[in-house]
């Protein structure tokens, strides 16, 4: 099964798609992790996109969807796949419907004050990754990771003035691609505001 989770930032897309992607044998394509991993490695795409990632703007269409082309062209994908953060614009989605089928795409639909609460909160595991929430998901002790004992930090772009921009950026360019699915009869909607287990049994529940 091939999805797509759409949305705002911050509305749990990256949490649930690491479940999902876990329990159904998917492979989890993050656009925002290939880019930070090209960041952490230093790469030339790395140097290009760090200032854009940092400000909440978008990574230039082209180089997204040559970076999405060669993620599902490297194979690897037999079960399926769930593109967490891609497409985001219109071109993006013509794009794509060149390059791979679609199944369903998950809407998953958030608040603006929810949304900031969740992205001002969060804390990634600085050696495996791991997401916690200060407020909704904290780790047993501040700070350090439950799982392997990392430091935990706070994304470059989970300030104010990028959260702010990034609010701007989706209802601008990627809210659009709500009615772009719906119009295709593949579109799912997806309440993010409950608590974790209940948003993903009842995106289990939507999928069945
Ligand atoms: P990306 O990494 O995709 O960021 P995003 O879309 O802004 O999404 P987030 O990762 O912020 O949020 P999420 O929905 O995954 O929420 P999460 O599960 O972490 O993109 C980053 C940047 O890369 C972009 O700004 C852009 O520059 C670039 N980029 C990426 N894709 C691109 C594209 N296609 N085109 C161009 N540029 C692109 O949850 C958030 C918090 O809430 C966590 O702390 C979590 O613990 C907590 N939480 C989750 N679920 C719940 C719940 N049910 N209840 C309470 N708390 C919860």
């Amino acid at each position: 099964m091939n999805l797509i989770f759409l949305g705002p930032p911050g509305a749990g897309k990256g949490t649930m798609a690491k479940r999902l992607s876990v329990s159904m044998n998917l492979s989890h394509i993050s656009t925002g992790d290939l880019f930070r991993a090209a960041i952490a490695a230093e790469t030339d795409l790395g140097k290009t996109v760090k200032g854009i990632l940092d400000s909440g703007k978008l990574v230039p269409d082209s180089i997204t969807i040559e970076i999405v082309r060669q993620r599902l062209d490297s194979g690897n994908l037999e079960s399926g796949f769930i593109l967490d953060g891609f497409p985001r614009t219109v071109e993006q989605a013509d794009a794509l419907s060149h390059i791979s089928d679609i199944d369903r795409v998950l809407n998953f639909r958030l608040t603006e004050y929810e949304i900031v609460r969740r992205l001002s909160g969060r804390r990634l595991c600085s050696k495996c990754g791991a997401g916690y929430h200060i407020e909704f998901m904290p780790p047993a002790r501040d700070g350090i990771c439950d799982r392997c004992g990392g430091e935990l930090y706070k994304r470059e772009d989970d300030g104010e003035e990028s959260i702010t921009t990034r609010l701007g950026v989706y209802t601008e360019q990627t809210e659009p691609l709500i009615d772009y699915y719906r119009q295709r009869g593949i579109l799912i909607d997806i309440d993010a505001s409950p608590e974790p287990d209940t948003v993903y049994a009842n995106l289990l529940a939507a999928l069945n």
